[in-house]
């Protein structure tokens, strides 16, 4: 069964989430990273079942652990102690705090762009100095520009001889795109982190969002340093009930030990509730949810390549956020849409997409689209956002 198509657009209008609220009710919504699916059942039937006996208090156990290690056993074959791993509020919660935790104020955590926003925004927060080592054209790693980064970001300050602490936020698959990281890139990486010791935090909310042909490789099963950060809340369509899990390499044992005594906040138990069923019995409804991404993907590669003049979008192998580059669509005989393309999609087409330079570097005339909607809601944006390039 395909959870795409299983909502009308009268349903999803009723909605009163960001993506369904923040416009007006012409506005085709395919922005912030929301799914237009139902609840997998089991899901749904545990939630009701807690909310029946007002069973909303704070979480009190953490099989949500348990169930997070059998399912990244049976996905990735990623076996994981269980000392290596730590529930969190959130994905960004649990990213901040660890680079909290091994830098100062002032010191620097790199970025790769384009990427999400808020890897930008909370980290600044912080007092953390945010520094772009830009992805290629393609969206890889550029692990030249990466070592530079590092060895910048490493360097002493003036009138010190003592190099600084230093992060780096890895996303995998990366949002926006979905390019998944190999195996020789990411021991790459880690070469390059223990050579400047730069603390590697991968973010892998998308994990289980990959599509036949790539292989998702866990970070912190190739850097015995390294931290990651999951969660059930993308692929499950989970973001109204945080929780997720931090997992290091088995060298920061005692480092997570340290790290759980602080005040760090725990998840919602609700989003324990949810996620402990997705992990346990949401294998089957995710396999649906994939084969209707990876076909709506294929739709869009589609639609783009026939219907939008000059414009270019990720092969998105993983998650159901692609990135459109337009810059071609005059030379393609297109409308030029300037910087922001995004302004005049959703001015004259009424379908809203997130502006490409939100994402930092190499989002100058790009935008974000969330494929994760039923089918004939994609054609439909598609049709719009044709309108408006073909003019
Ligand atoms: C890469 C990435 N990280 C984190 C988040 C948000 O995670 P959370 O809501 O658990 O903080 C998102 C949401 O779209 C995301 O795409």
């Amino acid at each position: 069964m395909n959870p795409l198509d299983q909502l009308t657009l009268d349903q999803l209008r009723e909605r009163r989430s960001f993506k369904w609220a923040h416009y007006d009710a012409d506005v085709i919504p395919m922005f912030v990273a929301e799914m237009d699916v139902p609840l997998a059942p089991p899901i749904r039937e545990a939630l009701e079942r807690a909310i029946a006996i007002g069973d909303t208090g704070y979480p009190g156990s953490w099989p949500m652990v348990d169930e997070f290690i059998a399912f990244a056993g049976r996905r990735w074959g990623w076996e994981i102690d269980p000392r290596l791993v730590a529930p969190a509020p959130a994905v960004i919660p649990a990213y901040v705090d660890a680079f909290v935790e091994d830098t100062e104020p002032g010191d620097e955590v790199i970025i790769t762009a384009p990427v999400y926003p808020p890897f930008t925004t909370y980290l600044r927060q912080a007092g953390r100095v945010v520094t772009e080592a830009p992805l290629t054209e393609d969206l890889r790693l550029d692990l030249a520009a990466l070592e530079a980064a590092f060895e910048a970001a490493t360097a002493p300050r003036e009138g010190s001889t003592q190099r600084r602490a230093a992060g780096f936020l890895l996303c995998n698959p990366h949002n926006p795109g979905g390019t998944v990281h190999t195996r020789a890139e990411l021991e790459a990486v880690a070469a390059l982190a223990h050579r400047y010791d730069v603390t590697v935090v991968s973010d892998e909310i998308h994990a289980p969002l990959v599509y036949t042909g790539a292989e998702f490789v866990p970070y912190a099963s190739v850097d015995p340093r390294g931290i990651a950060i999951q969660s059930a809340s993308k692929a499950f369509n989970l973001a109204a009930m945080p929780a997720a899990q931090t997992i290091v390499g088995e060298e920061r044992r005692s480092w997570l030990a340290q790290f759980r005594k602080g005040a760090h906040g725990h998840p919602t138990y609700l989003g324990t509730v949810a996620a402990s069923v997705a992990y346990r019995e949401g294998d089957a409804w995710l396999a649906g949810l994939l084969a209707g991404l990876e076909a709506n993907r294929d739709t869009m590669l589609d639609l783009v390549a026939t219907s939008l003049p000059g414009v270019t979008a990720s092969p998105n192998p993983a998650t159901f956020l692609a990135w459109l580059d337009f810059r071609g669509t005059a030379a393609a005989g297109g409308r030029d849409l300037g910087d922001e393309p995004a302004t005049a999609l959703l001015k004259e087409g009424r379908v809203a997409l997130n502006p490409g330079t939100s994402f930092g570097g190499g989002g100058v005339g790009h935008a974000r689209l969330n494929f994760a909607a039923p089918p004939a809601v994609l054609r439909e944006g598609l049709a719009r956002i044709a309108s408006v390039v073909t003019g």
